[in-house]
């Protein structure tokens, strides 16, 4: 029988039964190698039996260490845990060398041992960075290497307690063939690395870009390998920056951390939503303040709509900060159930500062948003929504509606639309205006429908 061929390519680690010039997978040119036989191998024996162990037991928590700067502690879940492995996603551009650069000071202050290393910048580079943001007295110390063999012999010579890798795109294993910034070099080379510092109680920061589609060469085939994976978020334009826990093996994924880009690094912004709203104007049709969760945080943000004749032809959606998802959902229920079609109309839908939402709760305040603008009638300005839609109409209570009123109190205001039966007992100086469905909404707030 003749024996079966397995071709893997060396860029992407997809396999063909063919050889072919191109990649699949990943569309590189010329990448296909013959893999090594696999037939029938032996049955495994040999094998010695593991221990087991009960589900219970008197397990210390981790211990954590706090660098001072506190939106990052929190994403973390309370600090760095020792010898774990962090990765640190984002575009190009927003902020991940600054920020790091600035934590690892901090832990260095904090008594940790640090290690500093870049892949991407010269040694002088990231001092006059240091110096811009005022660190240069903290007790970091700094390499500018891309062999992972000769960082891996440093770490092992040093033992710190934590290293940056900025960025693992940058690194290069002398023993996988293809490019350094390859998936398989990537994939490569963070597993070394990760497992490397696993063995010696070491933690690792990674830091890696996303690209455009956020997949190929980006840190997405690195996210399995770490206990946390964090993505830097934020408008080129804008100067708010969100730091978002997405995987947290020792705390809450959904967790947030807001800075602020200045010419001194990064700022902690300590009262997120009075940031996101210190931008609204006077009261103008189209807005709506959405009273939102982000982990354990309650985030008030504005949410803009602009509705406006559309050309003949397919009028355009065109969403920012949101699901567009949603948005196509939201608009089939006002026409369904509320008789309020946008057919021949554009929507245009914001979250502003450059905030991402995606709770389901904003159902509500994206409607008032939409019907807003659609009927050119302005949302009282002290009011906020918060509330998920059901694709019959009806508007379903969320979690933490207590937390969303105190905050929405906080920032001074004294309406809030929600869905009935949110079983609250209110909050001292806001009023509550429950709805059952969304078709109430309509005609009792904006008279459509
Ligand atoms: P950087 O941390 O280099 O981004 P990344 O590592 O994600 O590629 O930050 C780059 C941008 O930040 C750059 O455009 C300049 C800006 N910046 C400031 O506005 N203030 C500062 O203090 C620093 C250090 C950078
Ligand atoms: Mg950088």
């Amino acid at each position: 029988m003749a024996r079966a061929r397995a071709f893997t390519c060396s860029a992407c680690g997809a396999t063909h039964a063919k050889w072919a010039g191109r990649c699949d997978g990943c569309g590189g040119w010329n990448t296909l190698a013959e893999a090594a036989a696999t037939g029938p191998g032996p049955r495994i024996a040999g094998g010695r039996a593991i221990a087991l162990s009960p589900l219970s037991g008197d397990e210390p928590p981790p211990p954590r260490a706090a660098c001072g700067i506190a939106e990052f502690d929190r994403v973390l879940g309370g600090g760095l845990v020792a010898g774990s492995a962090v990765l640190l996603g984002g575009d190009p551009g927003i902020g991940k060398s600054t920020l790091l650069l600035q934590a690892a000071a901090s832990f260095a202050r904090a008594g940790l041992d640090c290690l500093y290393i870049s892949g991407e910048e010269a040694t002088a580079q990231v001092r006059m960075r240091a110096a811009r943001l005022d660190l240069v007295e903290a007790p970091l110390r700094l390499g500018a290497e891309t062999a992972l063999r000769d960082i891996i012999a440093t770490m092992e010579a040093e033992r710190p307690d934590l290293v940056v890798i900025d960025s693992i795109q940058t690194m290069w294993l002398d023993t996988v063939e293809s490019a350094p910034g390859s998936v398989a070099q990537v994939r490569a080379a963070a597993h070394e690395l990760v497992s490397f510092a696993k063995r010696r109680g070491i933690s690792v920061i990674l830091v890696g870009h996303v690209t455009k589609d956020g997949q190929i060469a980006g840190p997405r085939v690195v996210e399995h390998m770490v206990d946390c994976v964090l993505y830097f978020e934020g408008e080129r334009g804008h100067q708010f920056r969100i730091l978002r826990g997405v995987k947290n093996r020792f705390g809450a994924a959904d967790e947030i951390g807001v800075f602020e880009m200045t010419g001194l690094g990064l700022a902690e912004v300590a009262n997120p939503s009075a940031l996101f709203l210190s931008e609204r104007g006077q009261a103008a049709p189209g807005s709506a303040v959405f009273a939102g969760i982000e982990g354990t945080r309650p985030v008030l943000t504005e949410i803009q709509a602009l509705v406006a004749p559309a050309p003949p032809g397919s009028p355009r959606r065109t969403v920012v900060g949101l699901d567009s998802g949603r948005l196509s959902t939201i608009l089939a229920v006002l026409e369904a159930r509320c008789a309020i079609p946008f057919t021949g109309l554009d929507v245009f839908l914001n979250v502003a500062g450059g905030m991402r939402v995606s709770e389901p709760a904003a159902d509500l305040a994206v409607a008032a948003a939409l019907l807003s603008a659609r009927e050119d009638v302005a949302i009282p300005p002290d009011m906020v929504f918060f509330g998920e839609i059901s694709l019959s109409g009806a508007l379903r209570p969320v979690a933490q509606t207590e937390n969303r009123l105190k905050e929405a109190a906080k920032l001074g205001f004294s309406q809030a639309t929600l869905p009935a039966r949110s079983r609250t007992g209110g909050v001292r100086g806001v009023r509550l205006h429950e709805m059952a469905d969304l078709a109430s909404v309509a005609g009792g707030m904006f008279g459509a429908g």
